[in-house]
């Protein structure tokens, strides 16, 4: 119970904090000319529904509050910068599939989405050839700003940003997680193995099972389109240990 009371408590100050309000008077009793009526022996009932911290609508109020705070993140200062804006999750509190990437490019810079270029539109495709929708999928990246030029993401930046992910994940809540390349698998794995050989395989992270295959721009014409094939293995895998239906492929 004194705990609920403390996680209410700490939600409305975020959310006060994130209005822009960072202090508050100190009062050691009520203001002169007022009194605190006495407690009264019956229970008023409260008519306004309790909003639990652990509710679907008290996670996604915390992540709007995390949401905001990393609008306003400088941990990297070359990053905060150069930045447009940085680049958030998106998809539902509750998705069952939470996709990891690496780091927004310049679409995602301008657009403050991850994976709206072309990237993005390979990701869709291969969403909607597993029968699911985007709508329904969590999808964020290991790094919430654009690296200048997309250079990789360097192991400080990876971890000034760990914490975001972490609470991400937390309050989303998926049953599975899919990391997108190299970059997004060996940051949550904390691995140095190859994509190549890290593919195919189940991990765990928190508990939670990881599938790793290959990053949808690697699998772009003029790149290595030949992986298309495991990515699809590695998306049946997923389907399977979700319990959800294999679409059959057109030859
Ligand atoms: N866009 C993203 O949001 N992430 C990537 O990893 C690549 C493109």
């Amino acid at each position: 119970m004194a705990s609920d009371v403390r996680e209410q408590l700490r939600l409305r100050l975020e959310g006060l904090e994130a209005a822009g309000i960072d202090w508050l008077p100190k009062t050691s009793g009520p203001p002169e000319g007022f009194e605190f009526a006495a407690a009264s022996p019956e229970l008023v009932p409260v008519e306004e529904p309790r909003r639990e911290a652990n509710s679907q609508e008290g996670r996604q109020i915390t992540l709007n509050v995390l949401r905001e705070r990393v609008s306003r993140c400088e941990r990297c200062p070359e990053l905060a910068v150069s930045r447009t804006q940085t680049v958030f999750g998106v998809g539902p509190i509750g998705a069952e599939i939470l996709f990891i990437g690496e780091a927004p490019g310049a679409d995602e810079d301008r657009q403050g989405e991850p994976f709206v270029g072309a990237a993005g539109q390979m990701l869709n495709r291969i969403i909607t050839g597993c029968g699911l929708r985007r709508e329904e999928i969590y999808i964020c990246n290991i790094l919430r700003c654009r690296p200048p030029g997309n250079r990789p993401p360097q192991p400080t930046e990876e971890q000034n940003c760990r914490e975001y992910l972490d609470e991400t994940i937390d309050l989303v809540g998926p049953k599975i997680i899919v990391c997108w390349g190299a970059t997004a698998a060996q940051n949550l794995l904390r691995s140095t193995v190859g994509i190549t050989k890290m593919r195919g395989s189940m991990y765990s992270y928190r508990d939670l099972p990881v599938i790793c295959t290959f990053h949808p721009a690697s699998l772009l014409e003029g790149r290595s389109p030949q992986n298309k094939k495991y990515v699809w293995e590695d998306m049946q895998m997923m389907l399977k240990s979700l319990g959800k239906p294999i679409p059959v492929k057109n030859a």
